[in-house]
C-alpha cells in the first residue's frame, strides 16, 4: 500500500475513492476560519486540553446530549487510541466484526486485549443479536458497534441497537459507538439512547464535514468517565486550533450543506451501480449505503481485488482500495470504494470500471 500512497500524494489527478474522504463542496465559512485563525497568531499558543468551548457545544448540539462528557481528540484516532488503552488492559476481550475498521483491533492488540471478530459477510451485513451474544465470554469488555459501518455501509435499526443495548446492560459490557459516517445515515439511532451510561461515542468530522487533514475528532460520554479518561489521554495539550476553528464553522453551517450533500452521494451511488451491473459477477452486498463508502463484490469475476486496485490506480488514476485492509477473511472478494466526491469524479470510476473487469478477466 505504500507504493500507492505515495503515488497517489505525488500527484494531483487522483480520484480519490479510497480512503472514504470526502471531497464535496461544503460551505466558504470554513476556509474562511481557517485563514482568520492562521492571521490572529493564534497558533502560537497550546489550545485548551479539552478543547474550544463553542466547539463542545456544538457536538452536543449535533448529538442531542446537552450533559454529555466532552473531550477533543485528534480525530477519532486519538479517541479510539486512548480509549483501547483505557478500556481493554492486558486480556481483555472487545467483541467486533470481520469486515472492519481494523485499525480500532490494532490498538486494542497493542495493548494485549484480543478481539472477537464476528463474520458478518453475508445475511444482514452487520451484527446479529445471538452471534454477539454467543460470543460474550467473562474477559469481554465492550462491544465496538461500528454504525454505519466502514466497509460495508450497513446500518442498525433502533430495535436493533435498542437489543444491543441490553445486552450490554445484561453482560456489564461497554458499547463503543464509533459514529464516524452517521451523518451519511438516514435516521440513525445513537446508542446513547438506551444506554446512556455505558456508550462512548467517537466523533469525528472528518467524513461528514470534509476536514480529514485537519484531525478534529472528539470523545464523548457519561462526564465521569471522561473526567476520569482526561488524565489518560495521548495529547495534553491540546488539538489543533486551526483545525477546531475549521470544525465550529462547518457544524454552525451544516444545515445549510449536509443534506446537499448527502444527495449527492445518493445519486453518485445510483451511478457507481449502474456501472456494477454492467460487470457479470460482481454485485453491491449492500445497497444503497448509508454510509459514504460500499463494497463491489467481485468474488466470481475471478479477478483479484488487489489487481482492480492497480489497473483503475495505475492506468486510470482512479484509487479504490483492495478489501484485504478492512477484512481478513473477506478481504480477497471485494473493493472498498467511497463516493462523497462531485459526480463528474464518480462517472470517471463509472466508465473505467467496466472495462478494467473485462480486461483483467480477458488476461486472467
Ligand atoms: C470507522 C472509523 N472510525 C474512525 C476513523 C478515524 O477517523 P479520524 O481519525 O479521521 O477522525 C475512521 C477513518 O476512516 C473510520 O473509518
Amino acid at each position: 500500500m505504500s507504493k500507492a500512497f505515495a503515488y497517489v500524494h505525488g500527484r494531483d489527478d487522483i480520484v480519490w475513492m479510497a480512503q472514504n474522504t470526502n471531497h464535496l463542496p461544503t460551505h466558504p465559512a470554513i476556509e474562511q476560519a481557517i485563514r482568520d485563525s492562521a492571521a490572529s497568531h493564534e497558533y502560537n499558543k497550546y489550545p485548551l486540553a479539552r478543547g474550544l468551548p463553542r466547539l463542545r457545544e456544538l457536538i452536543r448540539e449535533d448529538l442531542g446530549l446537552p450533559d454529555a462528557g466532552m473531550h477533543i481528540t485528534n480525530g477519532g484516532t486519538e479517541a479510539l487510541y486512548c480509549l483501547m488503552r483505557y478500556l481493554q488492559p492486558p486480556g481483555s476481550r472487545m467483541i467486533t466484526s470481520d469486515p472492519s475498521y481494523f485499525i480500532i483491533h490494532k490498538f486494542a492488540k497493542l495493548g494485549g486485549a484480543e478481539c472477537t471478530d464476528l463474520p458478518i459477510y453475508g445475511g444482514s451485513y452487520r451484527f446479529e443479536l445471538d452471534a454477539v451474544k454467543a460470543a460474550i465470554t467473562p474477559e469481554t469488555k465492550s462491544i465496538l458497534l461500528i454504525d454505519p459501518l466502514n466497509p460495508l455501509g450497513s446500518t442498525y435499526p433502533r430495535e436493533e441497537v435498542r437489543a444491543l443495548c441490553e445486552l450490554a446492560a445484561e453482560h456489564d459490557l461497554w458499547i463503543i459507538d464509533d459514529i464516524t459516517y452517521r451523518d451519511f445515515a438516514p435516521g440513525h439511532t445513537l446508542a446513547t439512547e438506551f444506554a446512556p451510561e455505558r456508550t462512548i461515542i467517537a466523533y469525528s468530522v472528518s467524513k461528514n464535514c470534509g476536514l480529514a487533514g485537519l484531525r478534529v475528532g472528539a470523545l464523548v460520554g457519561p462526564q465521569e468517565f471522561i473526567d476520569d479518561i482526561a488524565s489518560h489521554m495521548v495529547s495534553d495539550l491540546g488539538t489543533s486550533i486551526v483545525g477546531q476553528r475549521a470544525a465550529i464553522a462547518a457544524l454552525e453551517t451544516k444545515a445549510e450543506w449536509l443534506p446537499g450533500n448527502v444527495k449527492t452521494c445518493r445519486h453518485n451511488q445510483a451511478i457507481i451501480k449502474a456501472a456494477v451491473d454492467e460487470v457479470g459477477g460482481a454485485h453491491l452486498p449492500v445497497y444503497p449505503s448509508a454510509a459514504n463508502m460500499m463494497v463491489i463484490d467481485i468474488a466470481e469475476c475471478d479477478v483479484s481485488p488487489q489487481a482492480v486496485q492497480d489497473a483503475l490506480l495505475y492506468d486510470h488514476q482512479v484509487f479504490v482500495r483492495a478489501g484485504n485492509y478492512v477484512s481478513e477473511r473477506f478481504g480477497d472478494r471485494f473493493v472498498r470504494i467511497s463516493f462523497s466526491l462531485p459526480t463528474p469524479e464518480v462517472k470517471q470510476f463509472a466508465e473505467h470500471f467496466p472495462r478494467v473487469m473485462e480486461q483483467l478477466c480477458d488476461s486472467a
